[in-house]
């Protein structure tokens, strides 16, 4: 499957305006697709044809980019650079940029309470998204991060990790599970999966932060001048760098274990996440 056509499928339905025209702006400029592409990584490990992850993988997208879209704004990170494009306010304006990520969101679920899958399964799935993305997850992990508490250590900053990026990479690894029939036990253990990977994908984020330039990440490097705690401040860039690769290792040999499931492709997905260079 071309996941960018696939992607792209998720505006088809919605009514042409500016405010459809800064999703579509977001959402096409390229990100890495990493959370689709989890999602379907664990339908096929189960066997299950990827088709029946569709609408739950454009709406993992459409969130992942709305939480960026509003992450860019001025009252947040207040950064002018996404995926190598000017940031979704800087090019249309904050008015049209608030509506665009609130209109991702609720497309999202649209799409999913469309599914044609099991319906049993699907609510379980919207349910699982619902709760990783929202004020109980991603938006929590936000929340913390703006500075609702002090982060003052590893584990407070890992606290924030977990919430803000761990929910919105465990939601597909959790979601494939459920659509594949697998029970809460089983979702529960790649909901821990995730949490590895979030953890290893925000220190590495972090260490990107200070090590790439803008123009390789096609983001800004802000962290510094919003003076943000985060892994490489507390730790270290050398100690960063040894507890992401621990964290991606004990995420393959977790995903390795899982019964009646072809982890090798996965796995293999999981190195390349780490070799990455954006
Ligand atoms: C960026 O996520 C935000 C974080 C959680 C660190 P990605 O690195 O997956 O961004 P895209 O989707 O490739 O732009
Ligand atoms: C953001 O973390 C995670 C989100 C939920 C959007 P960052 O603020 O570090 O992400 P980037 O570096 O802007 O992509
Ligand atoms: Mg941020
Ligand atoms: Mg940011
Ligand atoms: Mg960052």
């Amino acid at each position: 499957m071309k996941i960018d056509e696939m992607i792209g499928g998720a505006l088809d339905q919605v009514v042409n305006s500016r405010v459809r025209d800064a999703m579509e702006y977001s959402l096409m400029a390229g990100g890495k697709r990493i959370r689709p592409t989890l999602l379907f990584e664990v339908l096929k490990g189960y066997g299950k044809d990827e088709e029946a992850g569709v609408p739950f993988a454009r709406a993992l997208e459409m969130i992942h980019t709305y939480s960026l879209i509003h992450d860019d704004l001025p009252a947040m990170d207040n950064d002018d650079l996404r995926r190598g494009r000017p940031t979704n306010h800087i090019q249309f304006d904050e008015a049209t940029a608030i509506l665009a990520g609130d209109g991702l969101l609720t497309e999202a679920f649209h799409l999913c309470a469309l599914s044609k899958e099991d319906p049993s399964r699907v609510l379980k799935a919207i349910a699982i998204l619902a709760e990783m993305a929202g004020p109980s997850g991603m938006i929590y992990g936000q929340c913390l991060d703006i500075g609702e508490s002090q982060q003052d250590t590893f584990e407070d900053i890992r606290k924030v990790h977990l919430y803000k990026t761990g929910c919105l990479l465990s939601a597909p690894l959790m979601i494939g599970a459920v659509l594949a029939g697998k029970d809460d036990a089983e979702a529960e253990a790649w909901h821990e999966v995730g949490n590895l990977i979030g953890l290893a994908f925000q220190i590495q984020d972090d260490i990107l932060d200070i090590t790439a330039t803008a123009e390789e990440l096609g983001k800004t490097n802000s962290d510094s001048r919003n003076n943000k705690v985060t892994s490489v401040s507390l730790l270290g860039e050398k100690e960063a760098r040894r507890l992401m690769h621990d964290l991606y290792e004990e995420s393959c040999a977790r995903i390795a274990q899982f019964g009646g499931f072809e982890s090798a492709p996965l796995i293999t997905m999981i190195r390349g996440i780490e070799a990455r260079s954006r």
